[in-house]
């Protein structure tokens, strides 16, 4: 596939199965944050009610900041990993207080949040302001793998920059944010861990993983 091909057919595919979710229906940075930090570690059945609880009671990034420690802790009860709700007071104060309550738009800024990593600041930087930046996680390691036949251990921290440098070639500059989606959209739909369905895939005819049979050997995995 050619990468221009390799963005169609994925944003194609995307348009036709992706979930209807809150935070795709919005530009806002801070609802698009809000959303990325509660679906880390966490599926998306799950989060959506707390989405929907904190998007309900702090409808900006000013009032989760001015809210009290506990009240965040108590709407986050049920989640776990509960430095990540102290993260997120934490990053909405300083959005509050160093940015004028306007999130920084570009990814370089965002890596500066607290609680933001390479991750959500990739998520964000595309989902809200269009920087075509590529999003990397769990299930982009899978799609890019299989399809361009990646075998580079994931394991590996040093393993980032490649599946990075891959994606910088493919990710289109008009939409990165949709094209970002859909990549993460895809591998939780339809390129799955285990008996995805290679026979109806949009990418049967060219996959690596499919055409020469290793689709349960990638991504390369070495630790957990
Ligand atoms: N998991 C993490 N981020 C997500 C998103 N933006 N949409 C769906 N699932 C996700």
């Amino acid at each position: 596939e050619s990468n221009q091909a390799f963005s169609n057919i994925l944003i194609r595919w995307y348009e036709r199965h992706k979930r209807d979710l809150p935070w795709r229906e919005t530009k806002d940075p801070y609802a698009i944050w809000l959303s990325e930090i509660i679906l880390q570690q966490t599926r998306v059945a799950q989060g959506l009610p707390y989405f929907q609880k904190f998007i309900a009671r702090f409808p900006a990034v000013g009032s989760l900041a001015q809210a009290s420690q506990e009240e965040v802790l108590a709407l986050w009860q049920g989640l776990g990993y509960y430095s990540r709700a102290r993260n997120l007071h934490a990053c909405a104060q300083m959005v509050a207080s160093q940015y004028d309550g306007k999130f920084p738009n570009t990814y370089k800024e965002l890596l500066q949040l607290k609680g933001v990593g390479a991750y959500t600041a990739a998520a964000i930087a595309s989902f809200a302001f269009n920087e075509a930046v590529p999003v990397v996680d769990g299930n982009v390691y899978r799609v890019v793998s299989r399809v361009f036949g990646l075998h580079d251990d994931i394991s590996n921290a040093s393993t980032r920059k490649v599946f990075e440098g891959r994606l910088v070639s493919l990710i289109p500059s008009d939409t990165p944010g949709e094209f970002n989606q859909a990549i993460m959209e895809f591998g939780a739909l339809h390129c799955t861990p285990s008996a995805p369905d290679c026979k109806n895939c949009v990418f049967s005819h060219s996959c690596f993983a499919f055409r020469n049979n290793e689709v349960a050997n990638l991504p390369v995995k070495t630790k957990k």
